[in-house]
């Protein structure tokens, strides 16, 4: 990915701090996950486009292995002050998703969880990230998806439909299990989420979890 222009987005947004998905707490359909009235069993857990921490460091605080993977250094620089402020240490790789065995990340994780990444990926690289979580995840893994369904005024042509989700996905043996939920909690509240339509996709993988 290095030398895309998108790549040149997202630096340049941190950089000048216009990071507006930026949040302290995890969206609730995470803590439901981790938490609710079913919780998934603490395993290892892959963070994609993990930004500056959050949910790498909330999921790190309950328990599990986590792996945190970004491709913008300024990121990871303030992911890893967060995760040592909250006393936990995932681990966080600079890299790009799309490759996720070039960076050492090997397979068996249980839940994967991507907040805002695979919706900006240019089209000819969601293939490839969708064969590389393939390779990360375990039979029965859980994926975790949020992304723009429409995004007027971002400046990159991003977005993630259901459809797409269901073919691509669906192609590389992940089952939807709830798909186009509008994204609950304060984030939807406030002027992104509105902005951007934020919606949420929970699949799982075939095969019984590990
Ligand atoms: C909208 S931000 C969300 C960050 C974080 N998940 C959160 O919710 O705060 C998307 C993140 O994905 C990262 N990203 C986008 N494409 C990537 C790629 N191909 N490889 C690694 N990281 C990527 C960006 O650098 C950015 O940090």
């Amino acid at each position: 990915m290095e030398g895309r222009w998108y790549g040149l987005v997202y630096r340049t947004v941190y950089r000048l701090g216009l990071t507006v998905w930026e949040r302290d707490q995890p969206p609730s359909e995470l803590v439901d996950l981790v938490e609710g009235a079913s919780p998934l069993p603490p395993g290892r857990a892959l963070d994609l486009g993990c930004g500056t921490g959050t949910d790498s460091v909330y999921l790190a605080a309950r328990g599990w292995e986590v792996t945190g993977v970004d491709m913008v250094p300024r990121a990871l620089e303030a992911a890893a002050r967060r995760a040592a402020r909250a006393g936990v240490t995932p681990r966080f790789v600079l890299g790009d998703v799309t490759r996720l065995a070039d960076h050492g990340i090997g397979g068996g994780h249980t839940l994967v969880l991507d907040f805002g990444c695979f919706h900006t990926l240019p089209d000819d690289r969601r293939d490839a990230y969708v064969r590389a979580i393939g390779a990360a995840a375990a039979p029965g893994a859980t994926l975790l998806l949020f992304g723009f369904r429409r995004a007027p005024r971002f400046p990159m042509r991003a977005g993630v439909s259901g459809a797409e989700v269901r073919d691509r996905f669906g192609r590389a043996g992940w089952e939807v299990v709830s798909a186009d939920q509008a994204l609950s909690g304060a984030l939807a509240e406030r002027g992104a989420g509105q902005l951007f339509d934020l919606r949420g996709f929970r699949l799982c993988r075939a095969g019984p979890p590990s």
